[in-house]
């Protein structure tokens, strides 16, 4: 079988350590060329395993070799170089945020429909392993629900690049945001992923935001979902470090009537995850055992899958939007302190 030539556009944080690097675990891929505006990354990459360095995305997008590009950028320049790619006839795994604002999404639905190939969006928290047994234990699972609580807190800001203000992260022209929008639209999928209903009001306060998010290291967030169960994300980049020992705090928990689930994911990296149960009148502790591919991996061969099989990614377009969707209201219900509803 042909191997399916890859490019991947942005070789930052993600684009080295998420993309290319599971690309090249992937069997029945072939990385063809690789591009980014900064041209030091050319020496990083020997072309013997990367294939040709480009500072124009325009010049992947024309070579017959490359079936799929990978877009690992800053959200701004997601929107062009993704229709871009789909005009060109290639497969596009767009990192999240999707895009910028929703038109943009639409935009690229109705592409990807004229010229048929799919946009996978890279929500890559999805596959975390604990998570498919969860998913598993809430379809088994007869008693109401009532609530879902997604809790990230971690020392980001002190240690990581994105202290210096001129980042990306932080300049609303090229972002949505900074802590909600890179971390907490993981939360929002996960949680429209496992309840399998849509969020219809989000009330939300994040910090900074108002200043052109500069310090938009926190945020709360609740989201009423069309199924009745309210979620909460609590979400900080700012904890100090001595919390829970040095540890980030990421627990994932569904309460309902006499039943609650409990994912802590952070062990999940360090040792044997498990899930804490409470259902039939009983506490149970579920071990499972350690996933040795990481969730990039899996996102990876999921994307590259469904590529040989012509089949639309699990993680579409759709979900793009549907999280953008979210991730926008709840900073217009920070900014405006009311309540956002969404269409049905
Ligand atoms: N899925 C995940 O778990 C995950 C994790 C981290 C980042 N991300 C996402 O990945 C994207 C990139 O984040 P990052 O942390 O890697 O950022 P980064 O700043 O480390 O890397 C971005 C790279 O894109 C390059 N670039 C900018 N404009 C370009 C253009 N027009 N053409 C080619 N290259 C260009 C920059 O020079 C830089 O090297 C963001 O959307 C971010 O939200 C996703």
């Amino acid at each position: 079988m042909r191997k399916i030539g890859v490019a991947v556009i942005g070789l930052g944080f993600a684009g080295s350590n998420l993309h290319l690097v599971s690309y090249l675990e992937n069997k029945n891929c072939k990385i063809k060329a690789i591009c980014d505006v900064n041209r030091n990354y050319s020496k990083k990459f020997p072309p013997t395993l990367f294939g040709e360095f480009t500072t124009d995305y325009r010049e992947i997008l024309g070579r017959v070799d490359v079936d799929a590009v990978s877009i690992a950028t800053p959200p701004k320049f997601h929107y062009l170089i993704t229709l871009d790619a789909l005009k060109a006839g290639k497969h596009v795994l767009c990192e999240k945020p999707f895009v910028m604002t929703l038109s943009q999404a639409k935009d690229i639905m109705v592409a990807e429909k004229k010229y048929g190939k799919h946009v996978m969006v890279g929500l890559t928290f999805r596959y975390l392993k604990p998570f498919f047994e969860f998913k598993k234990i809430l379809s088994d699972n007869k008693n109401p629900l009532i609530s879902i609580r997604c809790t990230e807190f971690e020392l980001l800001l002190k240690n990581h690049k994105w202290d210096k203000w001129e980042d990306w992260q932080f300049n609303p022209a090229m972002s949505p945001g900074a802590a909600l929008s890179e971390s907490g639209t993981h939360l929002i999928d996960r949680m429209r992923w496992l309840l399998g209903s849509e969020v219809r009001k989000v009330y939300a306060t994040t910090s900074g935001y108002e200043n052109n998010h500069k310090k938009d290291h926190s945020a709360f967030v609740i989201l009423h979902f069309a199924n009745g169960v309210i979620g909460e994300i609590s979400l900080s980049y700012q904890v100090f470090s001595q919390y829970q020992n040095d540890k980030a705090l990421c627990l994932t928990e569904i309460f309902g009537n006499d039943f609650y689930a409990c994912v802590n994911y952070q062990d999940y990296f360090k040792s044997n995850p498990s899930i804490t149960l409470y259902d039939n009148y009983q506490w149970k502790n579920l071990k499972l055992d350690v996933d040795p591919k990481n969730p990039a991996q899996h996102e990876i061969d999921a994307f590259i899958q469904s590529i040989i099989q012509n089949k639309k990614p699990p993680i579409t377009s759709y979900d793009g939007y549907k999280n953008l969707e979210v991730l926008l209201a709840a900073y217009k219900s920070s900014k405006t302190g009311k309540p956002v509803t969404l269409n049905e």
